[in-house]
């Protein structure tokens, strides 16, 4: 059995002005909703675990390196997310694999790094829109999952978002035809490759303009276990119904 997980990606918004969001937060949620986690921005993680500590709601990071440490200015490694206290770290993005030029292998050698640090990794992987409207959506996501997912993923260590690009940031979302598609396809390559258990255990998380409308929808397919929620993370009367529209698990 599966618990699902709502995952909120701050992307580069907040300040420290903005941990009173997570406060409010807090008072929404009941032991009896989905598992939640909060991604801020990096200078936020130490004191957002502080906060955040016996309410329930996890921390995790945006990214990390693949190094445990060197000459990498401005990096960020596995084991220093950490020792903030955070617990998961999203890696893969598409505004990573495009702004910073990420390869799927770089990816995998950052999945790997997040493990050494016990860190659950957010792998995120989807099809731009031209690949998309050529026919090519599952193509993308099968190179993405073969190329990015390293040997060893369980469900403790992994979960995968399924996040198509044209979807991300601006309004639009794909059918729920598309999206149980795409997860269906995903869970059935994670069980080829890592066997029923773990193939199982794995969580898929939906992400792409998830907002408290459309939430609930999303979420009945059979292989979403939550949501990556970018934009209406940021306010907790937003986040708030999208973790509350999931079934309790
Ligand atoms: P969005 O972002 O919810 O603002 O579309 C999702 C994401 O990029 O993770």
């Amino acid at each position: 059995m599966r618990r699902n997980l709502a995952a909120g990606n701050w992307k580069m918004n907040g300040t420290a002005a903005a941990l009173s969001e997570l406060d409010k937060l807090a008072t929404y949620l009941s032991p009896d909703d989905a598992e939640t986690v909060i991604c801020p921005p990096a200078h936020l993680l130490f004191s957002a675990c502080e906060k955040m500590r016996g309410t329930g709601i996890a921390i995790g990071a945006q990214d990390c390196h693949s190094a445990a440490s060197g000459a990498f200015t401005g990096d960020i490694s596995a084991a220093m997310i950490a020792e903030t206290g955070a617990t998961y770290v999203i890696l893969g993005h598409s505004e990573r694999r495009d702004a910073h030029a990420e390869t799927d292998s770089d990816v995998a050698q950052k999945v790997r790094a997040a493990w050494g640090a016990s860190l659950t990794a957010i792998l995120c992987i989807g099809e731009s829109g031209v690949d998309r409207e050529a026919g090519n959506a599952l193509d993308i996501i099968q190179k993405q999952l073969a190329g990015s997912v390293p040997e060893g993923a369980t469900g403790a260590n992994l979960v995968i978002a399924y996040e198509p690009i044209w979807a991300i940031g601006t309004g639009k979302v794909p059918t729920l035809a598309q999206i149980v598609e795409a997860h269906d396809f995903i869970r059935a390559h994670l069980i080829s490759r890592f066997g029923q258990t773990e193939g199982d255990a794995i969580r898929l998380l939906y992400g792409g303009s998830v907002k408290p409308d459309n939430a609930a929808e999303i979420f009945t397919a059979e292989n979403v276990d939550g949501a990556l929620v970018g934009g209406a993370s940021l306010k907790a009367d937003d986040f708030a119904p999208i973790i509350k529209a999931l079934p309790q698990a």
